[in-house]
């Protein structure tokens, strides 16, 4: 049987998107309803640094009932060359799925194309879908239904932005990406087959902010981008998450961020920490949501 994998959260049906939230809200107000991996173990491979992920996902496997294996790549093989196409037919006589935290979205792709077992984008270069599907919880924590909701991003076009276009107008929204010339994702979204919601691109960030539910921003220099980070911080500078932006949003908008956060530079400090936001449920929600993935995937209904 072909596995089922999470590379850009694009695979996904509407049905099953709206499925899998539903999920995670049951399993959150019961965290060991559910014993779907017991016996299992599940591999979650890091080639770049992360907290929220790998909590999330180590403290979720367990509450399934299953084996969280946390694997450094640069401990493995793969780091002196050992081909992807073996370490992915190894996995597979072992694990029940695989977790990889990795830069070009290729490398995930050629995992999957050889692993029998089903593979999760946990971060990528260009997509973080494990993330977008923790807002989307979040939004439906806050919202009974996501149908025509709109969502704006601000700030730099990139992995969380394109992933929160992709699942967002999946659930149908209307997500509104503002982003300074040069850091846009126009043209560069490729949209679920079955997304029903709009997608839309500005400069200004108060075009994307009017009306909207929520104002989403992400760091201004991502991993791998740092030989650029002075270039981004002058870019970005008009594209923080204040309080004056919330205002312009539509009443009772709140703020999220993926984390980690630089108070300062995409958001103040007065929004990361107030009252105005749902950030810190959002980084909870982690592994809610995941715990949902991980059973559509490896242990269907
Ligand atoms: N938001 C997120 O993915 O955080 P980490 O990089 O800490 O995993
Ligand atoms: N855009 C950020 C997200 C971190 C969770 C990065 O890729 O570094």
């Amino acid at each position: 049987m072909t596995p089922r994998h999470l590379l850009t959260g694009a695979e996904l049906t509407a049905a099953e998107l709206s499925a899998l939230l539903d999920r995670a809200l049951e399993l959150k107000r019961a965290p060991l309803a559910s014993q779907a991996l017991a016996g299992q173990s599940v591999a979650l491979i890091f080639q770049k640094p992360s907290t929220r992920t790998r909590i999330s996902f180590e403290v979720g496997v367990h509450e399934l009932g299953g084996h969280p294996l946390i694997l450094r790549s640069d401990e493995m093989q793969l780091s002196r060359g050992e081909a992807l196409r073996d370490t992915a037919l190894v996995l597979s006589r072992h694990v029940a799925a695989v977790g990889l935290r990795t830069g070009p979205d290729a490398i995930l792709e050629e995992l999957a194309s050889h692993s029998t077992v089903p593979v999760i984008n946990m971060l990528s270069a260009g997509h973080h879908p494990c993330q977008a599907l923790a807002d989307l919880l979040t939004l439906r924590e806050a919202h009974a239904s996501l149908e025509g909701l709109r969502l704006a991003y601000v700030g730099d076009g990139n992995n969380v932005a394109r992933s929160l276009a992709v699942l967002g107008t999946l659930a149908g929204m209307h997500v509104a990406i503002a982003s300074p010339a040069g850091y846009s994702l126009e043209g560069e979204v490729q949209l679920a087959p079955g997304a029903t919601g709009e997608l839309s691109f500005e400069t200004d960030p108060h075009e994307a902010v009017r009306g909207a539910a929520a104002l989403y921003t992400d760091v201004w220099v991502s991993m791998g981008d740092e030989p650029s980070a002075e270039q981004r911080r002058a870019a970005l500078a008009d594209y923080r998450l204040d309080d004056a932006l919330l205002d312009v949003a539509a009443p009772g908008a709140f703020a999220m961020h993926d984390l980690p956060a630089h108070p300062g530079e995409e958001i103040t400090a007065e929004v990361l920490y107030g009252e105005r936001q749902r950030i810190w449920d959002q980084a909870e929600n982690r592994r809610h949501a995941q715990k949902a993935l991980l059973e559509l995937l490896v242990a269907p209904a």
